[in-house]
């Protein structure tokens, strides 16, 4: 088993990942002329990068060693409308298990400051799975008929204010 600085800087890998995955799910709603979706994804596209790089800033601040990754290709054929989003849901769940095992591993380390930091990432995971669930909620109910609806809920609703209360953690090079 990786240790803990081992073990996060995978997680900046799969941070990437994540932001290359929303990019591609982006890039099709953009192709299908579905522009609150596209933006939707853009958006947390950019979240992702951010959170990546907050583990970076993370392990420069503790005088760890870090590794910037490649990383996997990214799902980009998707065959209807839904679909995308339940992937999203399924990723934000996945990406939860991450954290709570990093927060575990850190705790077994006695490493309470690295518990202490993952804090906030547990908090936004809570957020982006409940928003993510609720947008597949919208968007199943959604026939392809009228799925102008899902572009009307999200120009609604206030998609950041559904951040952590906690100040978010430095980013290496600035938040985007
Ligand atoms: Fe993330
Ligand atoms: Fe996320």
């Amino acid at each position: 088993m990786p240790g803990f600085v081992d073990a996060l800087n995978q997680q900046v890998a799969r941070e990437f990942a994540a932001s290359q995955q929303y990019v591609a799910i982006a890039v099709y709603y953009d192709s299908e002329t579905l522009s609150q979706l596209a933006s939707h994804f853009y958006r947390q596209a950019i979240e992702e990068r951010n959170h990546a790089m907050m583990i970076v800033q993370y392990l420069l601040d503790a005088n760890q060693q870090v590794v910037i990754p490649g990383v996997d290709a990214p799902r980009s054929d998707f065959s209807d409308v839904a679909g995308p989003v339940r992937l999203a849901v399924e990723q934000e769940k996945t990406v939860t298990d991450q954290i709570v095992a990093l927060a575990r591993l850190a705790r077994d380390e006695g490493d309470l400051v690295g518990e202490q930091f993952l804090g906030w990432f547990l908090q936004e995971q809570r957020e982006e799975v409940a928003s993510m669930s609720a947008l597949l909620a919208v968007v199943d109910r959604a026939s392809d008929a009228n799925v102008l609806l899902v572009e009307e809920y999200l120009a609604r609703i206030n998609v950041a204010a559904a951040e952590p209360a906690a100040p978010a953690p430095s980013a290496a090079g600035g938040a985007l």
